[in-house]
């Protein structure tokens, strides 16, 4: 398995980085995860937007590889090398602030921002989707700008690990009576026949997903809302399902052990299941506009 660190291919066993850099001692930094297929990444752009949001509200320098084409040259030959060229797989890009002693403020002489990428297997989960998944609630105890992609994922892997341990798939975290999203996922429910999700402030990521489904609903006409969903809301809604990078689009049947909807997959989240895939397939260059 194949890593790129600051500039250099390597083992992702021999890629190591320095005690003193900020992103291990602080989380001093940001991260984003592309789905690629058959070796094209999946919205580049709007993952590198995202990134570099993140790196000016961190203030730290944005690399080189912040350009479309530095960013799909490495990727392309982690695939390469890794033997995922064809099929699914998932791109990390990690950069922090770099190395410098343990200050809480920024370093005093600039620093270079470290930057590592790797690429991974991806495998959907086709037969979980078929069924639907479980999910619990938990109380959201992250900070207050969840807008940002941090490494700083505490909280979220504290949820996740909860959800395990429960048999769950993921958690659904809850802040003000409100559902916000999932350990590495937005929330989506359909409510009424409106197909809702919280709205993209300082209390969830914008998920680039989360974008694509919902552009793909309003392509199919169903109606959208962007608004905060109750506990309550979420705990009756017809359907729900999360959206994420890894997660896909994943019908969720369960919510805290009861039933959600009729105990399976409903029918707006199985046809955005649907559009989802041939969206994936489409932009990725697998099928062409004209056979779906
Ligand atoms: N997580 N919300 C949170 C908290 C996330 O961490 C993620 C993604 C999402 C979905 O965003 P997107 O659709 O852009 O992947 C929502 C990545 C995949 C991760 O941590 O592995």
């Amino acid at each position: 398995m194949l890593a790129y660190l600051n500039g250099q291919y390597l083992p992702r066993s021999a890629a190591t980085i320095s005690v003193e850099d900020r992103g291990f001692i602080f989380g001093d930094g940001v991260y984003e995860v592309w789905r690629v297929v058959n070796g094209t990444l999946f919205e580049t752009e709007r993952h590198l937007e995202r990134l570099a949001f993140g790196l000016t509200e961190l203030r730290i320098a944005a690399p080189d590889i912040l350009r479309a084409d530095a960013l799909t040259a490495v990727a392309k030959r982690l695939l390469i090398e890794s033997g995922f060229l064809g099929g699914e797989a998932t791109v990390y890009l990690e950069v922090t602030r770099g190395v410098a002693p343990r200050t809480h403020q920024f370093p005093s002489k600039p620093t270079h921002p470290t930057v590592y990428a790797t690429v991974n297997r991806f495998v959907p989960p086709e037969d979980l989707r078929l069924r639907g998944a479980a999910c619990i609630t938990i109380p959201d105890i992250r900070w207050q700008r969840c807008d940002i992609k941090t490494i700083q994922l505490l909280p979220n892997v504290l949820a996740k690990q909860a959800a395990v341990e429960r048999g769950a798939l993921d958690a659904i975290m809850i802040r003000d009576g409100v559902a916000t999203e999932g350990s590495h996922a937005n929330v989506f429910a359909v409510v009424d026949g409106v197909l809702r999700t919280h709205p993209t402030d300082h209390r969830i990521l914008p998920g680039i997903t989360r974008a694509v489904v919902l552009e793909l609903a309003r392509d199919a006409g169903i109606p959208t809302l962007e608004e905060p969903l109750t506990e309550a809301e979420l705990a009756s809604a017809d359907e729900l399902f999360l959206a994420g990078t890894t997660t896909d689009v994943m019908p969720i049947v369960r919510l805290n052990d009861a039933e959600i909807g009729s105990g399976q997959p409903g029918p707006i989240t199985t046809r955005l299941v649907r559009e989802f895939r041939v969206c994936l397939d489409v932009a990725c260059g697998v099928v062409s506009t004209t056979t779906t």
